[in-house]
């Protein structure tokens, strides 16, 4: 038997396994979803929450028949909204198989049966793209490469293991990659909802992404959303290492390569940019 306690937090009778934490999200329109709180899995952020709030104001009670793909799923929450909101043909694909289980779990605590195609890979790899989507999410990594001195600081942490590190960092090569290849996963007129972290380096993902389709595709974006949020840090591995953290996003937003904004009190802001994207081929 499973017992909410008064902190929120389940506790069990007897002696049945301990479960993990279960926490709720409400995204506006009545639109509440649970997640299982599993420490190897992205646990959703306040620009998560933003990118729920903006996908219940742009899509919730349309485009039902629309076919849907949310890429780096994590918990399932976008892909499980999406469904909440009617929409009939909801793909989901992350690279963390754990990432992959704890979403079909999160489908079937929420939803009571399962619809959503969760798919394990890298990016697309494991995404059949038919006739091709209308709409493509993706909140990917927000945290650019990052120097050799803080991987190494990573692996002589003693603090217990965390997250893995493609799961934050590395988030300028995912999109690097993930903007060669989405135009070909969209039906004509379909587009991207991309969450742009500013600590990723939104300059440089804008030039490589306008170079590498030059000649090719016309790109038309618009910004929908932005916010600034604290930086949070999720993992106990990654508290320890805030002042390297720090120092790491200062000297990116110091070379031009990230933009990031200190308080008074030394509280680091970010800025989160929600952007949306289409493609038409250029004639001749
Ligand atoms: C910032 S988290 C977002 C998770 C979830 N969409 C949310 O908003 O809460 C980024 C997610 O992308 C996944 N990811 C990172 N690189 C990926 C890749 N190359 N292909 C697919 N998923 C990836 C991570 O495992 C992680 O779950």
């Amino acid at each position: 038997m499973i017992i909410q306690s008064e902190s929120g937090r389940h506790a069990t009778a007897g002696c049945e396994q301990p479960k993990n934490d279960v926490y709720a999200l409400y995204f506006g329109m009545g639109q509440r979803i649970s997640l299982i709180d599993d420490p190897r899995v992205f646990r959703v952020s306040p620009a998560g929450e933003a990118f729920a709030e903006l996908i219940t104001r742009r899509f919730g009670g349309r485009h039902r028949d629309a076919r849907f793909l949310d890429l780096g799923t994590g918990s399932g929450v976008h892909a499980i909204l999406l469904r909440q909101l009617g929409m009939r043909n909801v793909t989901a694909s992350d690279i963390s198989q754990k990432a992959v289980e704890t979403a079909r779990a999160n489908e079937l605590l929420n939803m009571g049966e399962p619809r959503i195609e969760f798919v394990h890979g890298d990016l697309f790899d494991a995404v059949l793209p038919g006739e091709g989507f209308d709409v493509i999410l993706f909140n990917p990594p927000g945290w650019q490469t990052p120097s050799a001195t803080f991987i190494s600081a990573l692996q002589k942490s003693t603090v217990a293991e965390g997250l893995a590190l493609e799961t934050m960092f590395y988030g300028e090569q995912t999109l690097r990659q993930f903007f060669r290849e989405a135009p070909r996963y969209l039906k004509p007129g379909g587009k991207l909802i991309v969450g742009l972290n500013s600590l990723v380096g939104i300059a440089d993902v804008m030039r490589d992404l306008y170079q590498m389709h030059e000649g090719c595709l016309h790109i038309d974006w618009s910004l929908l959303d932005r916010q600034e949020f604290p930086l949070l840090l999720y993992t106990e591995q990654w508290q320890a290492l805030r002042p390297l953290l720090n120092e790491e996003v200062a000297r990116w937003t110091s070379q031009g390569r990230a933009h990031c904004r200190f308080t008074a009190e030394g509280e680091l802001f970010w800025s989160y940019e929600v952007i949306e994207f289409s493609f038409k081929p250029l004639k001749g």
